[in-house]
């Protein structure tokens, strides 16, 4: 071989390797090349969120899990979505002492307000009993008092909509549609959905003033009680505390006494005795707009919770140690005490997020 053909070789190996490369480069990374990433906007006010490293938040990703979240035939007879139960100009709830599902039939819970996901490290549902967001999306479709249908004609269900093909094929790389995926996709739009815009926000930046009574609710909600004291306080802060205004631990707050204890809570999920009636602790972001409150919707206004922290929690054997020395003593709060602090928890609604309307419904 003279070296004119040597070099002939040499130039067409390299001319195959940079095509193979070039080829390789175009199928492994066509999820990178195509997806956009999506950045979550907490206006600085919230702590660095707990984001899954193997579902990385994209533009196509979130607006699919947006899709789903609205969509009809999620449910066996097509008349009900995610967003039936969980409607954004009340942060997420529907306002029912128990939610309904397809049948007409009353389910065990009141639903639970939609943002702030990503900082719940400690489950989903009242009962924490999902551990991921993917996790928990997949099951109110399922659930036999909520959507009550199964995965498989969801999926046929959606493979039949070129809307779907489209979206998947953007947020996945192909067109594939799969339990997993829709999973997926919904966790994302899930995570996408924060309130950090509130008073209280703008407030702890200097750009609003609390009046007299939203200043002392604040202090009382952030202050330990002890009546002893002159600086007394109704010890919310415990469990509601810091900028997501819950700790998302679960907890018993003194609803019932042990022989009163219907709905096992956490009990259900780890069969442990000492975690019967303990339900996860909600944030109190936005709490104005969704009443009623509790897990069973049993108190309709927030003077009615004040009056239950106030004087009416009561013991049982699995309340939470910051709870007996509440009820001990009572909190000893004024009428105006509750007040003020009824006048904080309004400074806690959100309209950015309630209005955003990158959380509505995409098909209308
Ligand atoms: C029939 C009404 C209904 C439907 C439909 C429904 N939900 Fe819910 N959702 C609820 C109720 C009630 C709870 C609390 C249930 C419990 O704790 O057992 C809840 C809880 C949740 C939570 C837990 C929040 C937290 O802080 O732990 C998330 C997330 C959620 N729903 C998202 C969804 C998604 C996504 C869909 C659609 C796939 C959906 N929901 C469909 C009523 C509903
Ligand atoms: C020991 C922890 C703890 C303390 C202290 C505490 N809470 Fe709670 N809070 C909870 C738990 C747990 C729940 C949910 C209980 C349930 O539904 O079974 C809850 C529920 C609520 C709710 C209902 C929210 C909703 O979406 O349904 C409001 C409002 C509330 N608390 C306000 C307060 C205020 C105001 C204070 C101070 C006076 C306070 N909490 C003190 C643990 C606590």
């Amino acid at each position: 071989m003279n070296s004119q053909h040597r070099s002939l070789i040499i130039v067409i190996i390299a001319f195959i390797t940079c095509i193979t490369i070039l080829q390789s480069c175009k199928t492994d990374n066509n999820e990178v090349a195509t997806t956009t990433p999506y950045l979550l906007n907490t206006n600085g006010n919230l702590p660095q969120p707990l984001l899954p490293a193997d579902n990385p938040l994209t533009e196509e990703g979130v607006q699919l899990g947006r899709m789903l979240f609205y969509e009809n035939a999620l449910s066996r007879d097509g008349s009900q979505a995610c967003a039936s139960c969980h409607l954004q100009a009340t942060a997420f709830v529907d306002s029912l002492k128990l939610s309904i599902g397809v049948q007409g039939l009353e389910g065990r819970r009141n639903s639970m307000p939609l943002f702030n996901l990503a900082w719940h490290n400690k489950g989903f549902f009242w009962d924490g009993r999902a551990k991921t967001l993917r996790e928990q999306a997949l099951l109110p479709i399922q659930d036999e008092l909520e959507m009550d249908e199964t995965l498989d004609k969801v999926i046929n269900k959606l493979t039949a909509k070129n809307n779907y093909l489209d979206q998947f094929e953007l947020a996945f790389g192909d067109a594939t549609i799969t339990e997993e995926r829709i999973g997926l996709a919904i966790e994302q739009f899930m995570i996408s959905l924060v309130s950090a815009d509130a008073k209280y926000d703008k407030w702890k930046k200097e750009q609003a003033t609390f009046t007299e009574s939203e200043l002392r609710g604040y202090q009382l909600f952030f202050t330990e009680s002890n009546p002893q004291a002159i600086e007394s306080g109704a010890d919310c802060f415990h469990c509601h505390g810091g900028d997501l205004f819950t700790n998302a631990h679960l907890m018993n707050n003194g609803l019932d006494t042990d022989a009163e204890f219907t709905d096992l809570g956490l009990y259900e999920v780890t069969g442990l005795d000492s975690d019967k009636a303990k339900f996860k602790v909600p944030s109190l972001r936005n709490v104005a707009l969704t009443p009623p409150y509790m897990h069973d919707g049993r108190f309709e206004t927030l003077t009615q919770v004040l009056n239950h922290y106030n004087s009416g929690a009561k013991e049982s054997s699995t309340l939470d140690p910051n709870m007996h020395a509440i009820i001990e003593n009572g909190l000893q709060l004024s009428e105006q005490d509750m007040a003020d602090i009824i006048n904080f928890l309004h400074t806690l609604t959100d309209e950015t997020y309630l209005n955003n309307p990158a959380y509505s419904n995409p098909f209308e």
